[in-house]
């Protein structure tokens, strides 16, 4: 297996910047999704990865070796890419075999290795059709199975599961989590779906408009978004943002005019920004009803199963709360709500970044 370290990656399409200055460290044996929106870079930044793109400044390094010149084929990888394509003249089995007869692998372990990995992608049934016989989603496994076969040292993803349904999509996830832990390829997988990106990935690169905003755990990424944008784009709902000001005379908070004690592990940052905005962002699951200073009337009860959500307006903001499904809150509800000091998360008002926290 090998590491992969990405420097100062630079990528131009004509005017548009597709890749700006994105350096990553990626383990030996580690799980990095890309995580972004439709446009931020992530098949570009897997496509220089992949040796499918040159970049226009800086270096793709993997397991040690200088990789930016070298074709494709010389970079040991797996890829399977958003727009997979299989070989429409060959049946399913000789797809998922290719790469194993290009690497004089005999025919016996072939059909050992194909079966395996057939049985797990639920392709089994399928190994004597053409790609043409297939659907969207059946296509889109025998792909991943193409590249999982050679046990790859760099496994390469695009999107994988976007052709499959819900309940496939759940299945496969879990299986190329286990998968991974046994063939343990270093593997760099893109995706837009925050939950895929959360449950995959050992950590999470978050891409916006070509740049690395943040590259840590999931937990981490979730809990201390490096910015407003990182906090909106995980989690569904997103984190609430309110916008307040810090007490010019005891740098306490002040959201709607209530005031709210300052969380100590900001104390330092506050203590600088007396009598200036600040942007104060909370998660939907630890805003609490019931007492608090905040006033807010209940616009719109979801009931979504293992939770309910609740669509609140306070005075001057609409305020996203996660509550348990039996919650009695009702539409037209006057409640009073309360924003623990502990999950208070502040940001700068003008640049939205994450305040330093002791
Ligand atoms: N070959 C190309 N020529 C011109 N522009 C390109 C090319 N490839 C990508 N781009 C542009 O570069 C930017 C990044 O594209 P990229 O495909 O990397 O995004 P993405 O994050 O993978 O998006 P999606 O989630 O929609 O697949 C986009 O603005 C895209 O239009
Ligand atoms: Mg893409």
């Amino acid at each position: 297996m090998a590491e992969i370290r990405l420097e100062g990656l630079h990528k131009r399409f004509g005017r548009v910047v597709a890749v700006r200055d994105v350096s990553l460290e990626i383990r030996e044996g580690e799980f990095v999704v890309l995580l972004g929106p439709s446009g931020c870079g992530k098949t570009t930044v897997l496509r220089l990865v992949a040796g499918l793109e040159t970049p226009d400044r800086g270096r793709v390094w993997i397991g040690g070796r200088d990789v930016t010149r070298l074709p494709p084929g010389r970079r040991d990888l797996g890829m399977v890419f958003q727009s997979y394509a299989l070989f429409p003249h060959m049946r399913v089995f000789d797809n998922v075999a290719f790469g194993l007869r290009m690497r004089g692998v005999g025919v016996a372990e072939q059909r050992r290795r194909v079966e395996e990995v057939a049985e797990l992608l639920q392709i089994a049934d399928l190994l004597d059709r053409y790609p043409a016989q297939l659907s969207g989603g059946q296509r889109q496994r025998v792909a991943v199975a193409r590249a999982l076969v050679v046990r790859p040292q760099v496994l390469l993803m695009d999107e994988p599961l976007s052709n499959l349904d819900a309940l496939l999509r759940l299945h496969m996830r879990a299986e190329l989590k286990r998968l991974h832990r046994e063939v343990g390829s270093t593997t760099v997988y893109v995706t837009h779906d925050q939950v895929e990106a959360m449950s995959l990935g050992d950590r999470v690169a978050v891409l916006r408009e070509g740049q690395v905003v943040q590259f840590d755990t999931p937990t981490q990424i979730y809990d201390h978004p490096s910015d407003r944008f990182v906090g909106s784009f995980l989690g569904n709902p997103p984190m609430n943002f309110f916008q307040a000001t810090v007490d010019p005379e005891d740098g306490s908070l002040r959201v709607e005019g209530v005031k709210f004690p300052a969380p100590v592990a900001y104390a330092q940052a506050l203590a600088e920004r007396r009598g200036g905005p600040i942007l104060v962002g909370i998660r939907p699951e630890h805003v609490s009803v019931g007492t608090g200073p905040l006033r807010g009337e209940v616009l719109v009860a979801e009931p979504l199963g293992a939770q309910k959500l609740l669509t609140v307006r306070t005075a001057q903001h609409l305020v996203k709360v996660a509550v348990g499904p039996d919650h009695a809150a009702r539409p037209g509800e006057h409640v009073a709500l309360d924003l623990p000091e502990a999950h208070l998360r502040l940001m700068d008002a003008q640049t939205e970044r994450a305040l330093p926290r002791r």
